[in-house]
């Protein structure tokens, strides 16, 4: 089989590495890839709003799946795209189709999915420029904090939350005067959730579904929980706090009517659901769906996974999950993830990386890298995960810190205490 996969991050390489492990693998391409990835394949420099190059990448190479990494390119149709061809619509893909993908596309989409099936979410409302006033007088019946979050995509950033009345208005006048462009046209207003946060994955044939491991993200750039978003700083699986008792309410209360509703609004969901959860007073309350797999939680939940990916994606693809086989290893993986200096804000790139070659008890997964030449150079905020495998998470996160300090680069950041608050 050979295989072209969409990305370019962390969770892209550890995906690489994985499908590389599958016996199904022929050739594997990786469009457009990093520093990491042409370890396990080729990269191949394709814009991924490029529909037409993936297609025609897809006949020149022979390629007979196509797995999609971001989110963007599903919310943009990429699946629906290779339906409709009458090339390509043989060649499976793993993502859903736009229909599907409207769960991370639209979170007033999200939000209404949920309360037509009984999802345990936020209470909330939605509101666009002709009702603004409504808004402000739905934020007055709400307690602080107030949580406002645009519909659409806007690159992680669309979630506000404050704690003064009268900001939370002016924000919502901003969001809607285009804060974040046509993705905050319609805004959503929700109920502050007190709780751990926790991301659950599946990955779903349309018929069944097989739950990974779960993992626990570390958003914020600043230890002890503080400072801006990022896209991720560490993570470990599994979660000492999701024990079997509320795994077992997430899969009742949450993916069971996720799964059904899906198939009753007629939707073909082939891929990744990510669910977003929070745990307030021992239930589970879904925050967000994503459409494809966690960055960095899939560096520490792909190296769980003991089955063959490409055969798990084979009978995603032949809508067969039910019959696939499905091991997890009851190891732990941490990850700690080397930053840019500056990011989430700006930052430079171009910083030559050293010691990679060194690392032993560790998998390097590279988010932000580039070759040249000989030499390994730092190409984005997110530069590399640093993941281990450990009998416990702190066995897991001391080698990962080990490691984690070996490797180079001028203006190396991370977090100091990933998995601090589990312990
Ligand atoms: P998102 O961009 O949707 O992942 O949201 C960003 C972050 O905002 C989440 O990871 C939560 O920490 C926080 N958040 C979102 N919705 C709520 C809520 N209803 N209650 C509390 N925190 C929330
Ligand atoms: N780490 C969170 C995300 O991938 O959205």
């Amino acid at each position: 089989m050979n295989i072209l996969l969409l990305g370019s991050g962390g969770r892209e390489h550890a995906m690489a590495w994985k499908i590389n492990q599958s016996k199904k693998i022929n050739n594997l391409y990786i469009a457009p890839g990093n520093a990491g990835t042409s370890e396990f394949g080729q990269n191949i420099d394709i814009n991924l709003s490029d529909f037409e190059a993936i297609k025609n990448c897809v006949i020149e190479k022979n390629i007979n799946m196509l797995v999609v990494g971001p989110e963007q390119s599903l919310v943009d149709g990429i699946s629906d795209y290779f339906l409709e061809d009458s090339i390509l619509h043989k060649i499976p893909v793993i993502g859903p189709v736009k229909a599907g993908a409207i769960l991370e596309g639209s979170k007033d989409f999200a939000k209404d999915f949920m309360m037509k099936y009984n999802i345990p979410t936020a209470k909330y409302k939605s509101f666009t420029k002709s009702n603004v006033e409504a808004g402000k007088n739905f934020l007055e019946t709400l307690s602080a904090p107030y949580v406002l979050k645009a519909d659409g995509l806007a690159a992680g950033k669309g979630v506000i939350i404050l704690d003064d009345l009268d900001q939370a208005k002016k924000a919502l006048e901003e969001m809607l005067a285009g804060q974040f462009g046509n993705a905050s046209a319609t805004v959503v207003i929700e109920e502050f959730l007190d709780g751990i946060e926790l991301s659950v994955f599946v990955i779903t044939d349309s018929k069944s579904y097989k739950i990974l491991p779960e993992a626990k993200d570390y958003k914020r750039i600043g230890e002890g929980d503080t400072g801006l978003n990022t896209g991720g700083m560490g993570a470990v699986s599994p979660v000492p706090f999701a024990n079997k008792e509320f795994l077992d309410k997430v899969e009742v209360q949450v993916i069971k009517p996720t799964i059904d509703g899906l198939i009753k609004e007629n939707i073909k969901y082939k891929g990744f659901i990510f669910f977003g959860l929070i745990k307030v007073k021992g239930e589970p309350f879904v925050i967000e769906y994503n459409v494809r797999m966690g960055d960095p939680e899939t560096e520490a939940v792909i190296p769980r996974i003991k089955s063959d990916i490409v055969d798990l994606f084979i009978h995603t693809a032949q809508e067969t999950l039910d019959e696939a086989e499905f091991e997890t290893s009851p190891e732990y993986c941490t990850t700690v993830m080397l930053v840019s200096e500056g990011y989430p804000g700006s930052y430079e790139k171009g910083k030559r990386i050293e010691n990679i070659e060194n690392i032993q008890d560790s998998m390097l997964f590279h988010a932000g890298t580039k070759q040249s030449g000989e030499k390994v150079l730092t190409n984005g905020g997110r530069v590399i995960a640093v993941s281990s495998y450990g009998d416990n998470m702190i066995d897991a996160l001391r080698k990962s810190y080990k490691n984690a300090e070996k490797i180079e680069f001028a203006g190396k950041n991370f977090r100091k205490d990933i998995g601090f608050d589990l312990k």
